[in-house]
C-alpha cells in the first residue's frame, strides 16, 4: 500500500480500512513516510475528519507502534486520568494520591506544558531530585510499593504519536477530534490500564473554548476508548478562569502540598477534584456510585492518607523525605514579588484565563519553542476568583518572578486580563457534564 494512496483516499473523502490506517502508522514508526506525507495525511484528516472505527483503528496501530506496559501482577485495578488542559490546573498532584489511598493503583504518565497550559510534568521537576523519567523497573517499584507514580512518557510508548505530533504541532492539524483522540488514547492505551477518566475542560483557558465542541471531543474519547477496549467516562469542566488560585510550577506543586495537608485548599479545585476521585473510583469498581466515591474520597483526604502517599511517592522517585512536611524548605523561589492591584471597585466578573496562562509562559515557566528551559521558580498566585469583591487598592494577585521588568510585565498582563464588574455573577458551574459511553 503506497502512502501517497492512503493519502489520495483520505484527501477525496473515502473511509480508510484498519489495513490502509495500520500501514500508514507502521511506515510514520520506521521513518518510511516522510515527514511531508505525515503532515499531507494529517490535513487530509483534519479537513475530512474520520469515523469512529477510522479513529479505534489509528488509536491502535499508534499504541502498537511501541511497547505497552502489564500492570496484571498488581492487585488491585489500574485506573487514570487525562485532562485537555488548563490553567492553574493541579488536580493530578491530589487526585493519584487520592484515588491510590483509595485502593487502586494509578501509574499516571503526564505531558509537559502545551501552549499556555501548564503540564504535570514540568510541576513535578519543580521538586528537587525527582526523577520524572525512570527506568519502567523504578516505575513499576513506585507504583506497586505506593500506589501511584506521577512521571513523563518514555521512548518507548506511542513512538507514532510523537512523531505524528510533532508534524500536526508544525503543519497546523493539532485541533482535529480524531487526531486529538488517537493521540490521547494512544498513549493511555500503552500505559496498560484497565479505565481512564477524562477531564475536558471548556472555557476560555481551554483549547475547546466552546460547550459545542468540549462535548464533541469528549464523547469521541469516550467512544474511541471504548471501541479499542478501554473503559471510559468524561467528565466537561469549567475553565473559564483559573482552577488552583497559583498558575506556574513550583508554587502549582505548594498549592496541591497544601490542599493534600489541609492547610489551604481552593473550593473550585476541591470540587473537581473529588468529583474525578469519585468518577475514577466509580470505573474500578472500588465505590457503587458517584456520592458513594465522593464521599470516600473526601474522607480519605480528610484523613491524611493522601498526604502520606504523595509524600512516599516524592521519596520513592529520589525527592526529599520531608518534602510534606516542609516544601518551602525545597521548592525553588522567585527573586522579586510583585503585587497586582485592582485600580476600580467592584466584583470580579471576568477573567481572560487564557491570557494568565501566558503570562506565566512569558515569566519563563512555559516554552515558547519545544526545546525551552523553563524556571520553575516562576509564576503567579493568590488569584482572586471570579466573584470575589474588591476595592481598589486591594490585591488581584502576587507575580513571582526573576527581574524587576519581568514582574511588571506580567502585572500588566494579568491586571488586563481581570474584569471587574458592579454586581456579583453568578457562580460559575465547575462539574458541567458527565459523558458516558452511548448503548
Ligand atoms: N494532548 C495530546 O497528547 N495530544 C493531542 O493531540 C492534544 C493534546
Amino acid at each position: 500500500m503506497l502512502p501517497q494512496e492512503i493519502i489520495r483516499r483520505k484527501r477525496d473523502g473515502q473511509k480508510l480500512s484498519a489495513q490502509e490506517i495500520a500501514a500508514f502508522v507502521a511506515g510514520v514508526t520506521s521513518g518510511n513516510v516522510s515527514d511531508g506525507q505525515v503532515g499531507a495525511f494529517a490535513m487530509a484528516v483534519f479537513f475530512n475528519g474520520m469515523s469512529r472505527d477510522e479513529a479505534v483503528a489509528l488509536t491502535l496501530s499508534m499504541r502498537d507502534s511501541g511497547d505497552v506496559l502489564d500492570w496484571s501482577d498488581l492487585p488491585g485495578p489500574v485506573t487514570d486520568k487525562h485532562s485537555t488542559g488548563g490553567v492553574g490546573d493541579n488536580v493530578s498532584l491530589m487526585l493519584a494520591p487520592i484515588v491510590a489511598a483509595c485502593g487502586a493503583y494509578v501509574p499516571m504518565i503526564s505531558g509537559r506544558g502545551l501552549g499556555h497550559t501548564g503540564g504535570t510534568l514540568d510541576k513535578m521537576d519543580a521538586i528537587p531530585g525527582y526523577i520524572s523519567q525512570p527506568d519502567v523497573g523504578r516505575f513499576r517499584k513506585t507504583v506497586l510499593e505506593t500506589g501511584c507514580a506521577i512521571i513523563g512518557q518514555t521512548a518507548d510508548l506511542a513512538p507514532a504519536d510523537r512523531r505524528l505530533y510533532a508534524i500536526r504541532d508544525v503543519t497546523g492539524t493539532v485541533e482535529s477530534v480524531p487526531l486529538i483522540t488517537a493521540s490521547i488514547l494512544s498513549k493511555k492505551l500503552a500505559a496498560g490500564l484497565q479505565s481512564l477518566v477524562l477531564d475536558v475542560k471548556v472555557g476560555n483557558g481551554a483549547f475547546m473554548e466552546k460547550s459545542r465542541d468540549a462535548t464533541a471531543l469528549a464523547n469521541s474519547l469516550v467512544e474511541v476508548a471504548n471501541g479499542a477496549g478501554l473503559k471510559a467516562s468524561a467528565l466537561v469542566t469549567g475553565m473559564n478562569e483559573p482552577l488552583a488560585s497559583a498558575a506556574g510550577n513550583a508554587v502549582e506543586v505548594r498549592n496541591a502540598v497544601d490542599f493534600l495537608t489541609g492547610r489551604f485548599r481552593d473550593k473550585r479545585l476541591e470540587d473537581v477534584t473529588l468529583a474525578l476521585a469519585a468518577e475514577m473510583l466509580q470505573s474500578t469498581g472500588l465505590v457503587s456510585s458517584q456520592q458513594d466515591g465522593l464521599r470516600r474520597a473526601a474522607e480519605t483526604l480528610a484523613g491524611g492518607r493522601a498526604a502520606a502517599i504523595f509524600a512516599r511517592m516524592v521519596v520513592a522517585l529520589g525527592g526529599p523525605a520531608d518534602f510534606v512536611e516542609k516544601p518551602e524548605k525545597y521548592l525553588p523561589k522567585a527573586a522579586v514579588e510583585f503585587t497586582v492591584k485592582a485600580t476600580e471597585n467592584g466584583f470580579v466578573t471576568g477573567i481572560a484565563t487564557r491570557d494568565i496562562g501566558l503570562a506565566v509562559v512569558g515569566l519563563g515557566g512555559g516554552r515558547t519553542r519545544p526545546d525551552d528551559r523553563i524556571d520553575h521558580a516562576v509564576g503567579i498566585t493568590r488569584l482572586l476568583p471570579i466573584g470575589a469583591e474588591v476595592r481598589s487598592g486591594d490585591a488581584l494577585a502576587l507575580v513571582h518572578a526573576r527581574t524587576d521588568a519581568e514582574a511588571a510585565a506580567a502585572a500588566a498582563a494579568v491586571l488586563s486580563a481581570y474584569t471587574i464588574g458592579a454586581s456579583k455573577p453568578a457562580a460559575d458551574k465547575t462539574v458541567i457534564r458527565r459523558v458516558l459511553a452511548r448503548g
